[in-house]
């Protein structure tokens, strides 16, 4: 430690995403934000590492009935049902404002076949305004009901087929808590040809209402989210980081519950590059603005210059 060399002011907050390159590792979680301008009204986009849009799939979906979002004693359940204006709709109303976003942009994308994932990755790689695409992979297959993202045969079949039709922008694959062995699964998409990974997706979860007997949520089931699933999150980031990621050379955007620069730094040190923040969005929209001034005060008391430091340097 040295408490005099660096100031706040002359950390490095930049990071390197597998050639995208980030003024700072902190980004919005998919489906936590919208499409940007929902968000922009509340904090200034350009102070993002990144942006992360919610899901875009080949047709418009309504997604599930009411109710959608439930409240926890610590964090909330969402069955949203990936409600969107599908691919063109995507293009035509979405895109002009991302091109004067600012801020890198990756695209959440969901598919319910490979070729959906492919066709929407196809087009989104044509759009250079797009940096990255994220797979959300904890979905089902129409073919056979199975999500793609639990099974590493299914993962890695999928990832390939979606490789061959990405190639300018970064190709994440956002991982699904909701497996005994989140090691197996991050080893596939690395092995489909991910350049970047993400972790972790909600985990699944109900509420029941007492009066009732019914499910809280029209859809029965829900993905949980915010501070209840971090130290899940922050197990899995580090396991994927420890056992695969690490001597692939792969990054990894560690999410789940990370709510103040505390949370964030845990994540680096179990192995994390960059950071998003989603459910803390709902409580405080300028989250992410806040990590980085905490990140930076809190390296430059340890004098240490850049959070790339940081990465793995769990003891
Ligand atoms: C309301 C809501 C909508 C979400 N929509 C998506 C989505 O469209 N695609 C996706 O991959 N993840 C989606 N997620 C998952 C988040 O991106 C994130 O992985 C998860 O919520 C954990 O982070 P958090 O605890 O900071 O919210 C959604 C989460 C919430 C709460």
């Amino acid at each position: 430690m040295n408490d005099s060399a660096i100031t706040a002011a002359e950390v490095d907050l930049t990071v390197d995403l597998a050639g995208l390159a980030l003024r700072n590792p902190v980004m919005t979680a998919s489906g936590t934000s919208g499409y940007g301008p929902e968000h922009a009204e509340l904090m200034d986009l350009t102070k993002l590492g990144a942006f992360v849009t919610k899901a875009v799939s080949v047709e418009p979906r309504k997604g599930n009935p009411p109710e959608r979002i439930v409240e926890t004693s610590a964090g909330m359940l969402n069955a949203i049902g990936l409600a969107n204006d599908g691919l063109d709709g995507f293009a035509a109303n979405k895109v002009p404002f991302i091109e004067s976003m600012g801020t890198p942009v990756i695209v959440n994308v969901v598919g319910h076949s490979v070729e959906e994932f492919q066709t929407v990755c196809r087009r989104l790689d044509g759009i250079e305004c797009i940096a990255g695409v994220e797979l959300n992979v904890s979905c089902p297959n129409v073919a056979d009901g199975l999500e793609f993202g639990t099974d590493p045969v299914r993962l890695r079949a999928l990832v390939s087929a979606v490789r061959g039709c990405v190639s300018r922008a970064k190709l994440i694959v956002k991982l699904s808590p909701n497996v005994t062995d989140v090691t197996a699964t991050a080893r596939a998409a690395i092995e489909g040809g991910a350049d970047v990974l993400s972790a972790i997706n909600t985990v699944v979860g109900m509420a029941i209402n007492v009066d009732t007997w019914k499910p809280m949520l029209a859809n029965r089931t829900g993905g949980l989210s915010g501070p209840a699933i971090k130290p899940i999150a922050l197990n899995m980031v580090h396991r994927v980081y420890r056992d695969v990621a690490k001597d692939a050379n792969v990054p990894i955007i560690g999410m789940g519950g990370i709510s103040s620069w505390r949370d964030a730094v845990e994540f680096f040190l179990a192995g994390a590059t960059a950071v998003a923040v989603g459910t803390a969005l709902f409580v405080e929209p300028t989250t992410p603005i806040r990590i980085c001034e905490g990140l930076r005060e809190y390296l430059s008391k340890r004098g240490m210059s850049s959070v790339r430091d940081l990465v793995g340097k769990l003891q």
